[in-house]
């Protein structure tokens, strides 16, 4: 039988571990990467200063590193570091540390929100041990828009953006804060497909499971200096470039292979260190006494994605819900009914959650996505909603997932 006439992965027969260690045993090589400073533990890694006139000037240079970051991503080992990128420049290395402050003074205001003051732990971590800012950027910019300005206009950010996903991206961030004793995250994949639970992921065609990692850039800045006792990211080299990862890392045996063939890298307060979604990876434990690991980790859209006009659900919804209701009673008889109605749910309200609001939304340990419009609607037509109802819960779904956060002091 020819596999790749298969539409999706197969999940009778898992992943083979044998490709899999095949991929990852290559080695980059530094004539690979001739402006790379070294490579190590087969993780490029560019030392900015050498590179900082160059931004300068119309110099090709730019346009070269962006060659081999590129290749890096897509072929080679999946993960590069941009050595002083917030430290090279005084301007840019003020704003990181004015930036810490700004995180600072977030997370001291969230905990007074909270009513029990404990840190919030997010999907990978419990409470107690770690800190997250769920969109670090948006707060960034109204708690301290002058740090904000100068932080987000280092052109490093920028030329490291364009070299994976063109122009136009969006950027998101959040930080992380591991404090002594904070776990290793279990090996993942990240956005899109990594924060599907497994039976969605597997509904995902192949070819989607592939594109999803040019749809996505991956990276963080240190925002403190990261020694291998306070778990800097594990990082798997040419993980990456498995077809099937997105199922595969779920598996016992890849999460295993993971833990005895990763690598970690310390990192220096300004570093920057960027990879391809697809790439497994896990933060590392901190087993310091007394330090907090702070990273600001930044997540990169594709412009790619988005429709091309503007559908709002809502008063489709309220409108058709009467014939809704009705195709649901009906469906209860016939296959061909069940059919027409799940094709119409497809069809008018939104299957993916996301962007959100992960603070009112957090993502929970397994399939943390939260609940979907279509998801909602499904739920509303089981339970029997009026339609008052629907709309009420469909408007508490928006404000939810709307960016909310206030800032008055
Ligand atoms: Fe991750």
């Amino acid at each position: 039988m020819n596999l790749t006439s298969q539409r999706l992965f197969s999940q009778s027969s898992p992943p083979s571990l044998d490709d899999f260690h095949r991929l990852c045993s290559e080695s980059a090589k530094p004539e690979t990467y001739p402006l790379a400073a070294s490579i190590e533990k087969n993780v490029p890694i560019y030392n900015l200063s050498e590179y900082e006139d160059a931004l300068a000037s119309d110099d090709p240079t730019i346009a070269k590193l962006q060659d081999e970051w590129y290749q890096i991503l897509l072929s080679g080992p999946g993960v590069f570091v941009l050595k002083g990128m917030y430290t090279n420049q005084p301007q840019f290395s003020s704003a990181r540390d004015n930036a810490t402050r700004a995180f600072e003074r977030i997370i001291s205001h969230e905990k007074t929100l909270q009513k029990n003051g404990d840190s919030k732990g997010d999907h990978f971590a419990g409470k107690g041990a770690n800190e997250r800012i769920w969109n670090s950027f948006g707060k960034h910019a109204l708690v301290d828009p002058a740090s904000f300005s100068e932080y987000y206009s280092n052109p490093w950010l920028s030329h490291v953006c364009n070299s994976w996903l063109g122009p136009a991206y969006r950027v998101t961030a959040q930080v992380n804060v591991v404090k002594p004793q904070g776990k290793a995250q279990n090996p993942h994949r990240d956005y899109h497909l990594g924060f599907q639970d497994q039976p969605h992921c597997a509904q995902y065609p192949r070819g989607a499971q592939v594109a999803s990692q040019f749809l996505t850039l991956q990276g963080a800045v240190a925002h403190t200096d990261m020694p291998l006792a306070s778990g800097p990211t594990r990082l798997l080299p040419f993980s990456q470039r498995f077809e099937d990862g997105y199922l595969a890392y779920r598996e016992d045996s890849f999460q295993q292979y993971f833990l005895e063939n990763y690598v970690a890298l310390p990192l220096e307060k300004g570093d920057g260190i960027f990879f391809n979604p697809a790439l497994f990876h896990a933060a590392g434990a901190n087993e310091t006494a007394d330090f907090n690991r702070m990273a600001n980790l930044l997540q990169i859209s594709s412009a790619f994605g988005k429709a091309m006009e503007s559908v709002d659900s809502l008063p489709i919804v309220e409108r058709c819900w009467g014939i809704l209701a009705e195709k649901y009673t009906a469906s209860t008889a016939s296959k061909k009914e069940k059919l027409e109605l799940s094709s119409l749910v497809q069809a008018i309200a939104d299957g993916y959650p996301f962007p959100t609001n992960l603070d009112n939304r957090p993502p929970a340990p397994s399939g943390m996505a939260p609940e979907s419009e279509q998801q909602l609607l499904v739920r509303g037509l089981e339970a029997g909603w009026t339609r008052a109802r629907v709309v009420e819960e469909m408007r508490k779904m928006r404000s939810d997932a709307a960016d909310v956060f206030e800032w008055n002091s």
